[in-house]
């Protein structure tokens, strides 16, 4: 019998990205299509639904020819996410009423500021475990209902889905057949009730936002629909692992255990810790999600979200230009001699967690005429450390537990400076996870487990291995200066409004 494989397909903020796996959690071949933003005001980030499924389609083509793995190899498919961006299409043509608004635009903030100001902060946070931001699919539902002539009247008439990025590209693989999201992707859309884990209808009639947009929601693990075999080159195979990148990254970091913390630096930099199988609410602005729910059984995180991470360096290669290529900033971060009194905050689409001010603007502080270009760059690598100390300094006030080591993924995971500064600043270990791949293989697992690839978790933990380890090696005493430098830093972009 031919060897079977595993699909991922990761439709991420700013790529699309389709990969085999084999039953060793190894890569077979990887395809990546990088998607267009479309910023038409500052502040906005759109991005078109047809692209991103365009960029699905040809990833995996493209994955299977080089490969030459036959469709029928194929024993399931993953699907994971950009989370929280927003789709509206027609159910009967399938075409999109406006763009994709992409998680990290301000375009809704308006409507946030309005749901808060009319009092409903604590209706929203007790029932979904987030926080009323423009961040959240609500907003963007509501904004496109509002803004698209029509729209409403639609929508009450029954004729348009709604669907986050994983659901967009399930129902386009099934060729309209499956409108479905799992527990991860739902519980980032602030409609989904966390302890229901179903829509909350109060929540959508205070919204009139009408039932019968909203997909299914399954669990993380399980056959959710096959391939249309017109879109899957002849073949009709099982979609049956679906979750939000970052929850997928938390599989793949095989973060099973309460209390364990994983950060994926990405564009943002998302930090969550497994609470267990129950939804705490955060005293201190974090939000409360679900990590995933896999056999009837569910386990929820806290997460802090940082919104600028691996998007600030991208602003030092293309929008200062001070850097060729991101990898290059880790030695030239060490070649700075500044005594660290520089501080740049780069909240460019405001902050998040544990701050939310959407208003935010960015800054840089302690500038001299000494200030060269490899200080800016060792300021803005250290910008990202600081905000994940912000938010896991938080989560422990919150859980009340220690946190002993940190698991990271994602690109900038391989800046040295920036992984030995996180170690530093936070006086605990980072380990880095051994694959770039984490939130695709997370969702691999997923897959392979819905349809008995993979036997059960204790198999799965069996493939996850472990990378490097940064230990902290600065004096605690110099750290904590730094740190309150950055908590000075980030109080005086607040008070600055224009
Ligand atoms: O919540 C947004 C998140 O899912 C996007 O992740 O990795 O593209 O920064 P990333």
């Amino acid at each position: 019998m031919s060897e079977k494989y595993i699909l991922s397909i990761f439709a991420g903020s700013t790529s699309v990205r389709s990969t085999i796996f084999n039953h060793d959690g190894l890569q077979v071949i990887s395809f990546k299509k990088d998607i267009t933003p479309h910023i038409q005001h500052n502040g906005w980030y759109e991005q078109d639904a047809i692209e991103i499924w365009d960029a699905v389609s040809s990833t995996i083509a493209n994955a299977l020819i080089v490969s030459e793995i036959h469709p029928d190899q194929i024993a399931s498919i993953g699907i994971t996410n950009q989370r929280e961006t927003t789709v509206i299409w027609n159910k009967k043509t399938g075409i999109p009423i406006y763009s994709a608004i992409a998680w990290q635009s301000r375009q809704t903030k308006d409507i946030a500021y309005q749901w808060i100001r009319d009092g409903y902060s604590d209706f929203f946070q007790k029932k979904t475990g987030l926080r009323i931001d423009a961040y959240f699919s609500a907003t963007k539902v509501r904004w496109i209902l509002d803004n698209v002539s029509g729209a409403q009247e639609a929508a009450n008439h029954g004729d348009l889905l709604f669907g986050t990025i994983d659901t967009w590209v399930l129902w386009n693989l099934t060729k309209g057949k499956t409108h479905t999201t799992d527990y991860t992707n739902a519980s980032r859309t602030m409609l989904f009730n966390l302890l229901d884990l179903q829509w909350d209808t109060e929540i959508l009639t205070l919204l009139h936002i009408p039932n019968s947009m909203m997909p299914n929601i399954k669990s993380n693990s399980e056959i959710y629909g096959y391939t249309d075999p017109d879109v899957f080159f002849g073949s009709s195979v099982p979609i049956a692992g679906m979750a939000g990148d970052q929850q997928a990254a938390f599989i793949g970091n095989s973060a099973f255990k309460p209390g364990v913390v994983k950060n994926s630096y990405g564009t943002g930099a998302f930090i969550m810790m497994n609470i267990g199988e129950s939804p705490k609410i955060s005293n201190n602005k974090l939000l409360t999600t679900v990590a995933y729910g896999i056999n009837h059984k569910v386990y929820y995180a806290l997460e802090g979200s940082i919104f600028v991470a691996g998007s600030a360096i991208n602003w030092l290669k293309n929008g200062l230009e001070m850097i060729d290529d991101p990898q290059e900033s880790s030695k030239l971060a060490l070649q700075s001699s500044q005594t660290n009194s520089l501080y740049i905050v780069p909240s460019f689409t405001g902050l998040g967690a544990p701050y939310w001010d959407p208003d935010a603007k960015g800054a840089a502080f302690g500038i001299t005429e000494q200030t060269n270009r490899n200080d800016f760059i060792k300021a803005t690598l250290q910008s990202i450390a600081y905000q994940a100390k912000d938010v896991i300094n938080t989560m422990e006030n919150d859980s009340n537990i220690r946190i002993t080591s940190v698991r990271a993924d994602g690109g900038i995971s391989r800046n040295d400076y920036l992984m030995q500064f996180q170690a530093d600043l936070l006086h605990i270990p980072v380990n880095i996870a051994n694959t770039l791949e984490t939130k695709s293989l997370g969702v691999a697992f997923l897959a392979g487990l819905a349809v008995g690839y993979w036997e059960n978790l204790n198999e799965v933990q069996k493939i996850y291995s472990p990378g490097a380890i940064f230990n902290p090696v600065m004096e605690n005493a110099e750290s904590n200066n730094l740190y309150e430098g950055w908590r000075n830093a980030v109080q005086a972009t607040r008070v600055y409004k224009h």
